[in-house]
């Protein structure tokens, strides 16, 4: 895929002049990542922020290293890493491909270089942040207020977007963490949905046959 025209649908790189996107991509690499191979880890000094051009990334936060649970999924286009940018604490939390992917690897200095000559260029990753706050609320507020058959039926339909047929790309435990539980209780879950005749699942493909109850039970 041609990196322009991937960047140009990302707002931070779309903003940026011809001499500007040149500079910050001087010493950018193309990575490749196999399915589970890890891409950094929570707590790691960072020196690069990434966009996946193709394949998918969990974003991944663990408890006393013993679990671990998907707060987000990257997707082509999408950028990640950004947080260190800004706070050098180390990373926030663990990246890793959850099928084989290929990323865009752009290193911090070029881009620091690029805000502090154009402060403007801050918007669009203040905006990024705000966007992913704003996600994470939704998620506590969700967690805090729906019980787990109200999350999966509410995450059900994300993933799905506007499709009554997809694919979730995920094994049962990184679905259960993006919903918020353990795996048992999803797939009780869904076997619950199954069963009423709501959705159907083979495997990772899934089948919506009754939206409307779906989005009555999402809350
Ligand atoms: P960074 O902290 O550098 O490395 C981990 C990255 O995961 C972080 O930057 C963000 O890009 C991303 N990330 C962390 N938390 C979330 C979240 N709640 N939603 C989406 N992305 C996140």
């Amino acid at each position: 895929m041609d990196i322009v025209e991937l960047l140009s649908g990302t707002s931070f790189f779309q903003a940026l002049d011809d001499d500007t996107l040149a500079a910050v991509l001087s010493q950018h690499r193309r990575v490749f990542y196999r399915r589970n191979q890890e891409i950094f880890h929570e707590g790691d000094q960072a020196h690069a922020l990434y966009v996946v051009i193709s394949g998918r990334v969990g974003i991944l936060k663990s408890f006393l290293d013993r679990k671990e649970s998907m707060v987000a999924m990257m997707e082509s286009g999408d950028l990640f890493g950004e947080m260190s940018l800004f706070d050098e604490a180390g990373r926030s939390a663990t990246a890793r491909a959850i099928e084989g992917s290929e990323l865009l690897e752009i290193p911090y200095p070029p881009i620091r270089q690029a805000i502090e000559s154009r402060p403007k260029l801050l918007w669009s990753l203040v905006q990024l942040l705000a966007r992913r706050l704003r996600q994470t609320d939704d998620a506590l507020t969700d967690a805090m207020f729906l019980d787990v058959t109200g999350r999966t039926a509410k995450r059900i339909i994300e993933l799905a977007g506007e499709a009554d047929e997809f694919v979730i790309p995920l094994t049962q435990e990184e679905l259960a963490g993006l919903i918020g539980a353990s795996r048992e209780r999803v797939n009780k879950t869904l076997a619950t949905f199954v069963r009423a005749g709501y959705i159907e699942i083979n495997d990772r493909n899934y089948r919506i046959k009754n939206r409307k109850q779906l989005e009555i039970i999402a809350g």
